[in-house]
């Protein structure tokens, strides 16, 4: 594999759950290592599914899903689960350990770092969100915006070849949300981003894909998908009152 594999390719993903519901109809797209790319859609288009297909937690469709070049499946899913780091929308869902440490020490200490090592890696991802003061402290007696935070460095603690985020500025006050904003930006990883929140994606990711009943109906620069006032009203996307794609996209430096 050469420098030209993609951190993720999916092909042909069609997904339908146990009680018959097709979630996922033919889904395909590819990220390149380093870019960032929001992934939007309705509540209800599959975003979840298609997340939760990308380091195995689903599988059973039809289709391929590779991460930098491996098949994901029961064959390499040691390495998948390192090589995808999956933020999910509650940190509840991902935090259960007695101290942040733990936490953010318990998936490379599974991978088989022990010792200084450990520890370095362990500060290293606290102190890229932030955290660093609160590597002894329960992760439940922390704020909302503290444990997504602590979740974030979960995943960054096992050096993922691709970071998921699923709605991560969520129920983040406005300075979080941007130190988040800055937190991923300065991360030299692949990123692939769901969100609601339009303006967030416009900011952080030059590429989005829309995800609308199971199918990616565009696959393009954010800001020209958010400036489609047709596309969006046909995928139920709404920017926030008086927002205006075009001039946030010029005053970010361009679309
Ligand atoms: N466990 C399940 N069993 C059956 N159907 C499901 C299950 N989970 C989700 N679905 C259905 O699959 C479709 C896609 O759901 P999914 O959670 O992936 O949507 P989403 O795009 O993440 O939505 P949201 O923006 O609300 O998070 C929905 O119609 C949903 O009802
Ligand atoms: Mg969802």
């Amino acid at each position: 594999m050469g420098p030209v594999t993609p951190s993720l390719e999916v092909a042909g993903l069609a997904f339908a759950y146990p009680d018959g519901h097709q979630a996922l109809f033919g889904v395909d797209f590819s990220i390149s290592r380093g870019e960032r790319v929001a992934l939007l859609g309705p509540n209800g288009a599959g975003k979840t599914t298609l997340v939760l297909h990308l380091n195995g937690i689903h599988s059973g469709g039809v289709g391929t899903v590779r991460v930098a070049g491996l098949p994901v499946g029961k064959k390499h899913m040691a390495e998948i689960r390192r090589k995808v780091g999956i933020v999910f929308q509650d940190p509840d869902d991902q935090l259960f350990m007695p101290t942040v440490r733990e936490d953010v020490a318990f998936g490379p200490a599974a991978a088989g770092l022990k010792g200084p090592e450990l520890e370095e890696r362990v500060d290293r991802a606290l102190q890229q969100v932030g955290m660093a003061e609160f590597k002894n402290r329960p992760p439940h007696h922390l704020s909302f915006g503290q444990r997504r935070r602590v979740a974030v460095a979960t995943v960054l603690a096992m050096e993922p070849e691709i970071l998921v985020l699923d709605e991560p500025s969520s129920n983040l006050d406005p300075a979080s949300r941007r130190e988040l904003a800055d937190i991923l930006r300065s991360l030299d990883v692949t990123v692939l981003m769901v969100t609601h929140d339009l303006p967030y994606a416009l900011e952080l990711c030059p590429r989005s894909l829309i995800l609308s009943e199971g199918t990616i109906v565009a696959d393009g620069k954010t800001a020209e998908l958010l400036s489609d006032d047709e596309l969006m009203r046909a995928h139920r996307l709404e920017l926030p009152f008086g927002y205006d794609p075009r001039s946030a996209a010029a005053a970010l430096g361009g679309p």
